[in-house]
């Protein structure tokens, strides 16, 4: 192995939890995932006793003390986990043991068998997205170059015109196609140039907030709940303001629409460990919440919601979230929804790394 790459940063970037106990069920060991999936850090995990964190389990505990006593290699799929905290899970276990020094250790592999469903849908969410956007922007392009030839002719026609009242047609040629490229502009999302540099993320969510709050025609009341030790991670401030403000604002427009709620919007952030973006493990990103209390996403839109034209509104340009996916995308994260009556969740998650994202 190479020096530069050490054991216990292997273990770290692994996506499966890995845990050692002692004969007594103590843990000694819990890489990253571990610590995630237990949801507590290094110091609440080593030295206690791996029954404490788990409330109720399908684990074959007979088989387990079989694998500490005798060494049988045990597997078991779909594992279901209830934790004490009230989380439940389903997850494949490998357990095998080790010696060490004669003292007995138990090796526990856990891989979230959600995380992995989780991320073949997303996958393929992600693939017919972008194939639905690449088709929209190919129509696009399409439309607008005839688009500007069909202006042209109309306004050298209106000058060879030999009365005004005629003029009145090429008007609604020249007013007609200006209307279809407007739409068609928007169908290919901003055009912004890409100006990358090192920032804080919470001060383009503040900027959000500060665009929200200025509007008067609402009081919806906006709570901040944001991780100070985030570091500055690399950003296009405006592509990153957009994307947070098109989801922002789809809140503010459900919430308005929903009076009998008092409306709330909550932006949370924090640091989140090993997350996994369209099949690249980060070990280390920001995770933005946006959280209203609102009546939820339309049952029938969830499975398109990022598409491009689709809305439930009625002057909605259904373009808010597929622009918001788009710009996400540059800074190589991605975005996720939960929702159901009375509260929904978007979350994003960027990565932190020293890297360049446009290298
Ligand atoms: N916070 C939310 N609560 C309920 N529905 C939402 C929320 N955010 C988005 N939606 C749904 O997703 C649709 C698509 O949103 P978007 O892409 O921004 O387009 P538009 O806002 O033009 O409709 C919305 O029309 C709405 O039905
Ligand atoms: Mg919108």
């Amino acid at each position: 192995m190479s020096e530069s790459v050490t054991t216990e940063n292997l273990l770290d970037n692994l996506s499966t939890a890995v845990l050692v106990l002692d004969d007594n069920m103590i843990l000694q060991y819990a890489n990253h995932a571990a610590q995630a999936v237990f949801e507590r850090s290094l110091n609440l995990l080593i030295g206690y006793s791996f029954n404490q964190f788990i409330a109720s389990s399908s684990l074959d505990f007979v088989r387990f003390q079989n694998s500490m006593q005798h060494g049988e290699v045990y597997s078991d799929g779909e594992v279901t986990f209830k934790f004490t905290d009230g989380r439940h899970t389903q997850a494949d276990v490998s357990v095998t043991r080790m010696l060490e020094d004669q003292n007995k250790r138990l090796l526990l592999e856990i891989r979230l068998v959600e995380q992995q469903k989780k991320i073949s849908q997303e996958n393929h969410q992600w693939a017919q997205q972008q194939a639905a956007r690449e088709l929209v922007r190919g129509l696009a392009h399409e439309i607008k170059n005839p688009l500007g030839g069909i202006r042209g002719a109309a306004q050298l026609l209106a000058k060879q015109l030999p009365s005004e009242e005629l003029q009145e047609f090429t008007q609604v040629i020249i007013e007609q196609s200006d209307r279809l490229t407007n739409l068609v502009d928007r169908l290919l999302g901003p055009n912004l140039r890409p100006n990358f540099d090192w920032q804080n993320i919470h001060k383009v969510l503040e900027k959000v907030c500060t665009l929200v709050q200025l509007d008067p025609s609402h009081n919806i009341l906006i709570t901040r709940d944001y991780d100070p030790s985030i570091p500055d991670i690399y950003l296009d401030q405006d592509m990153l303001q957009q994307a947070t403000l098109n989801i922002v604002r789809n809140s503010v427009q459900v919430l308005s629409d929903n009076r009998e709620i008092a409306g709330e919007i909550t932006i949370v952030t924090r640091i989140e460990r090993q997350v996994i973006i369209h099949g690249a493990s980060f070990p280390l990103c920001v995770k933005i919440q946006i959280i209203d209390n609102g009546p939820g996403i339309p049952s029938e839109l969830k499975n398109t919601l990022f598409y491009p034209m689709v809305t439930s509104k009625k002057e909605g340009s259904g373009l808010g979230l597929s622009i918001s996916q788009t710009l996400i995308g540059h800074h190589r994260g991605k975005i996720e929804v939960d929702s159901w009556p009375g509260r929904t969740e978007f979350t994003l998650y960027l990565p932190i790394d020293k890297k360049d994202p446009q290298k």
